[in-house]
């Protein structure tokens, strides 16, 4: 059976996935998922990827890698793998962690990652293994389950082809929910970073697969930066939006704007001093909590675009720059840095979201590639 997101029975109390903060590695850690609930109550959060292996081998240290506070709900397990047995064993792991649900990631063009034969978005070239991987890690859980993929590999690059993936993945295994990030990979050896800005977004095959599925559920991703765009996609159709780095260095002014402009809460009139408040006592008992990790310089991470364009901001960082240097709790930090900012820039809520931006999607209906035809639908019908 299909489920829809919204009605499975695990998501029916959970705002719907309207929005969600993209899987980064390194940065959404703990720590940074911490300072985002305190900004959106209704985002949905994705840990970074992490791999079956690691869950597998670091089995009698699993808090470290697992362990979230349950504030963090509604929140999605990210893994990767390309090994059956482990992706099974990493699941059933898992499963006392309570996550909302288990994300596949055939996405990640790293060749660190890639260069494990076939790992990440490699697997978008075998879909009969990666539904084989979704129907062995929905086994081993009863929270619904997802793949976050691209485009396409390569030449790999049509339409059709990124049909195929998706008729195969969804009609044999359980999976009824893909993350689009709307750009192909390259596996040239380009860097990561490169493999996010170079390969052209295509959101037409988004909305393309959009029309061609309609009993699936889909959520784009790539280079949505603002709330109102966030809102233009969900009017053109889409399901979900997920935003990775304008999350990142941004978040007060994009999560800031979530609650109220993509779920339609009334303001909560939240400030960026009480967030602050509360993110120290979750630092000061995070910090040091693993022996020498996390230090202060991780745990404060997230916060390095929590006042970007704001008066004081690089005496902000300057000074935060030299407090790592010495300062071994939250509490001195943000004695010693926040100094640099004006106090009506601390005590101020969010305002009113900028607007008049363009709206990317305006057009997009006119521009889908040919409806697909599977091989397998033309075969039954000959
Ligand atoms: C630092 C960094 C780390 C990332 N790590 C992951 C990851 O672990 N898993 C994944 O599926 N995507 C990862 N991504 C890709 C993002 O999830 C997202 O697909 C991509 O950044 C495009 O969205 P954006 O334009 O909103 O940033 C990462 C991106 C960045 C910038």
């Amino acid at each position: 059976m299909v489920y829809s997101l919204a009605t499975h029975p695990h998501h029916a109390h959970y705002p719907p996935p309207w929005f969600s903060i993209a899987p980064m590695m390194e940065w959404t850690d703990n720590h940074y998922r911490t300072l985002a609930r305190l900004i959106s109550k209704n985002a949905w959060l994705y840990t970074e990827m992490l791999a079956a292996e690691t869950i597998v081998y670091q089995k009698d240290n699993l808090d470290r890698f697992l362990e979230y506070s349950p504030e963090q709900h509604p929140i999605v397990l990210q893994i990767g793998g390309n090994n059956l047995e482990n992706l099974a064993k990493a699941t059933e792991l898992a499963n006392p962690y309570k996550y909302d649900e288990i994300n596949f990631n055939c996405g990640c063009p790293s060749p660190k990652v890639a260069g494990h034969g076939c790992f990440g978005v490699r697997l978008m070239l075998d879909p009969k293994f990666v539904a084989e991987a979704m129907s062995v890690i929905a086994a081993h859980t009863d929270v619904p389950v997802s793949v976050k993929c691209r485009i396409g590999v390569d030449d790999h690059d049509s339409y059709n082809e990124l049909c195929d993936f998706i008729y195969k993945v969804s009609s044999q295994s359980p999976t009824s929910h893909f993350i689009i990030h709307s750009r192909k990979a390259l596996l040239n050896g380009i860097s990561p970073a490169e493999n996010r800005s170079i390969p052209p977004l295509k959101y037409e095959y988004f909305y393309g697969l959009l029309r061609d599925f309609p009993d699936l559920r889909f959520t784009i991703n790539g280079g949505i930066n603002t709330v109102e765009e966030v809102n233009a996609a969900r009017r053109a159709g889409a399901h979900g939006v997920m935003v990775g780095r304008a999350a990142f260095n941004k978040p007060w002014h994009t999560l800031g704007h979530v609650d109220t402009v993509v779920y339609g809460a009334p303001s909560s009139g939240v400030t960026r001093r009480q967030i602050l408040e509360k993110f120290q006592v979750y630092g000061d008992t995070a910090v040091g909590k693993y022996g020498r990790k996390p230090t202060v310089r991780d745990v404060a991470r997230p916060l390095i675009g929590l006042f970007h364009s704001e008066p004081g901001n690089s005496q902000w960082k300057r000074k935060a720059d030299a407090a790592f240097l010495h300062c071994t709790t939250m509490k001195e930090f943000f004695d010693e840095t926040l100094v640099a900012i004006p106090d009506y820039v601390l005590d101020k809520p969010i305002g009113e979201p900028p607007s008049g931006s363009e709206d990317p999607f305006a057009n997009i209906h006119s521009l889908l590639p040919p409806a697909y035809e599977s091989r397998e639908l033309e075969l039954q019908y000959a």
